[in-house]
């Protein structure tokens, strides 16, 4: 499985990267205005030279001309920019056009098993499902990552990636595991949430403590 980290916080994206354990980066519009960056191009730029798995820059047009030529421009910033395009029927189209090319597409945007079926079919690298936002609608996220993962699994010619995304906490992760989700794009602190466990922290404590207590050395004395 795949952990993507979800923010366009280049100290954020440094910070996870470091860790070895991040394979890409998803961005959107929202993220990016938090992210208060003078220039989205050289955002991307940048992140791209951190993280060399796929990173997700979204386009800001809705129509299929203005997005095709962003989504251009978008891919050739770096191999491994994947472009971004909302699930409406001209960001499909502009999926089709881009992943015909062999640049990675994010379908983003996906609420419904239905529509990851056509992203599929319009060859996007990844779908991203919103989980998050619909267990905030009073759905259940995560049945739909059941569901395309469930459909995808039976028709080998679909080579998208469910790319969970709307994460909102560790059980979401954990879930999107067991449904056997390839990706996973997770804010920060989500990241960081998964490394800790309060048996952890109290275990911890009690061995470094009778480990001072007995006195044993691993290391041998350094020379002075
Ligand atoms: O990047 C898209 C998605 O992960 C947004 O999440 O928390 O704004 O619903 P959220």
């Amino acid at each position: 499985m795949k952990f993507f980290v979800d923010t366009a916080d280049i100290n954020d994206i440094k910070d996870l990267a470091a860790t070895g354990l991040l394979d890409g980066v998803t961005t959107n519009p929202s993220l990016v205005a938090k992210s208060g960056a003078a220039s989205f191009v050289d955002l991307i730029k940048d992140i791209c030279k951190v993280v060399s798995g796929p990173v997700s820059a979204e386009v800001g047009a809705t129509d299929y001309e203005t997005m095709l030529e962003e989504g251009l421009f978008l891919s050739k910033l770096a191999k491994n920019v994947a472009v971004k395009v909302p699930l409406t029927p001209a960001g499909l189209k502009v999926c089709k056009h881009l992943s015909g090319q062999g640049t990675m597409v994010n379908v983003t945007l996906c609420f419904s098993a239905a529509q990851a079926i056509l992203a599929a079919k319009a060859g996007a690298t990844f779908v991203s499902p919103f989980v998050g936002r619909l267990d905030d609608v009073g759905e259940n996220g995560m049945q739909l990552i059941s569901d395309i993962c469930q459909i995808y699994a039976q028709y080998p010619e679909f080579k998208t990636e469910v790319l969970v995304a709307s994460v909102r906490n560790p059980q979401h992760v954990v879930q999107a595991a067991l449904m056997g989700a390839g990706v996973a794009t997770i804010p920060p602190n989500i990241i960081r949430q998964l490394f800790t466990h309060p048996l952890t922290d109290k275990g911890l404590a009690q061995f470094v403590a009778d480990w001072a207590k007995c006195g044993q050395k691993i290391l041998p004395a350094k020379a002075a």
